[in-house]
């Protein structure tokens, strides 16, 4: 059988996790996909760097952006990070070439995920993001097609894996703030600016990629109202145990008449509430349907493992054709957001 040829277009936390997974359960992934995922060509900005695998097996390719045009590839994966910059004009380009496009890039869908996803069904293609919310959770299928019957009232959770990590780790060690953060960042947690994880940025552009897929509605990036964690102390942390809280930062959308409502904030959050009880880099996310009832995911939000076990369910996917719109139904059938309470913007 023909097999899905990808390219890697960076090799970084998530992408070296891609490469090693692919290795360690080649033979499962190809029974499960019904024909191999073979790795062609890879990229990253320093080809001297030592990445912890053996690349010497794939092309290496300086300039990524050479890889849309590739009649040898079929799925360019884009593990590089940022909104704009390269990775958009990777996106756009690998689109428009009819190529399948995956990523785990929340930013970039956040703010441009409307248009790609417009440009990915003009050429019939895949775009696929399982790996932008919440890293190993599959919250975006769970949404996009175990929800899809439902009217979803609201959907919210705990949403930044480093942020989870400091406030529990906090808690638990009595810690300070800033040690903590290095900490994430050495367990490949954190953004390559970390200040989107601490300040509520990143948290914020996936709630907005949730609230697109539970209510239909565009996103909605601008209107998401955004605190961090930046000023929570070990003793901020203490006091809310004492009254029987543990602090959390909360994502949450809700549609109503009213219209759109999306905020991100550090809460307070009773021990009797599932949110209180997830902790370290797990990530958890809860919708309520109509039909369905109370959904609640759990799992590790970040880091190596768990957001290439998403890439790589996103490529199998891909091998057997499963795929349909990126936010559960055509662009041209998504509502425009009402918009947000007055004093909420
Ligand atoms: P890293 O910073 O670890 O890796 C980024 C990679 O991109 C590096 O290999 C870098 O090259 C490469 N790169 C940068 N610029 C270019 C370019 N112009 N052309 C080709 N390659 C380039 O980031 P992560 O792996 O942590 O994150 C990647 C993406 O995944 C981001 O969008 C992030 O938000 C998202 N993500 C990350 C998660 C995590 O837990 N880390 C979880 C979920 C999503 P070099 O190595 O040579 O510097
Ligand atoms: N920096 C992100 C986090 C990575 O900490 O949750 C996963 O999206």
């Amino acid at each position: 059988t023909k097999p899905l040829r990808i390219a890697l277009a960076g090799l970084g936390t998530v992408g070296g996790g891609v490469v090693k997974l692919l290795d360690a359960n080649a033979a499962l992934i190809t029974r499960r996909a019904g024909r191999p995922i073979e790795i062609v060509a890879v990229s990253a900005r320093d080809r001297t760097r030592d990445r912890g695998v053996d690349l010497s097996r794939f092309e290496w390719v300086d300039d990524a952006l050479t890889l849309s045009a590739r009649d040898d590839i079929d799925v360019v994966v884009e593990l590089i990070g940022g909104a704009d910059g390269p990775a958009l004009t990777l996106a756009r380009t690998t689109l428009a070439a009819s190529k399948a496009f995956v990523t785990a890039n929340k930013a970039m869908i956040a703010h441009h995920g409307v248009e790609l996803a417009g440009a990915a069904e003009a050429s019939g293609t895949a775009l696929k993001y399982e790996a932008a919310v919440a890293g190993g959770i599959p919250v975006i299928k769970g949404l996009r097609e175990g929800a899809a019957a439902n009217v979803i009232g609201h959907v919210y959770g705990i949403l930044n894996g480093t942020c989870n990590y400091i406030l529990t780790t906090m808690e638990k060690e009595g810690r300070d703030f800033n040690e903590v953060l290095g900490e994430a960042q050495a367990l490949g947690y954190a953004e390559a600016d970390p200040s989107f994880d601490i300040d509520g940025v990143d948290a914020a552009h996936k709630l907005s990629i949730l609230a697109t897929l539970a209510f239909g509605t565009e996103l909605d990036f601008g209107s998401v109202a955004i605190s961090g964690i930046r000023h929570v102390i070990a003793a901020d942390i203490a006091e809310a145990a004492a009254m029987g809280y543990r602090v959390r930062l909360v994502g949450l959308a809700e549609e109503s008449r009213k219209g759109l409502f999306q905020r991100v904030h550090a809460c307070l959050v009773p021990l009797d509430h599932p949110l209180a009880h997830v902790s370290g880099s797990l990530n958890a996310v809860v919708a309520e349907g109509n039909f369905v009832g109370r959904l609640f995911f759990e799992g590790r939000g970040a880091g190596e493992g768990p957001t290439a076990s998403a890439v790589v369910a996103d490529l199998i996917d891909i091998a057997r054709g499963e795929y349909g719109p990126a936010f559960a139904m055509p662009v041209a059938s998504l509502a425009r957001p009402g918009p947000a309470p007055a004093g909420e913007r």
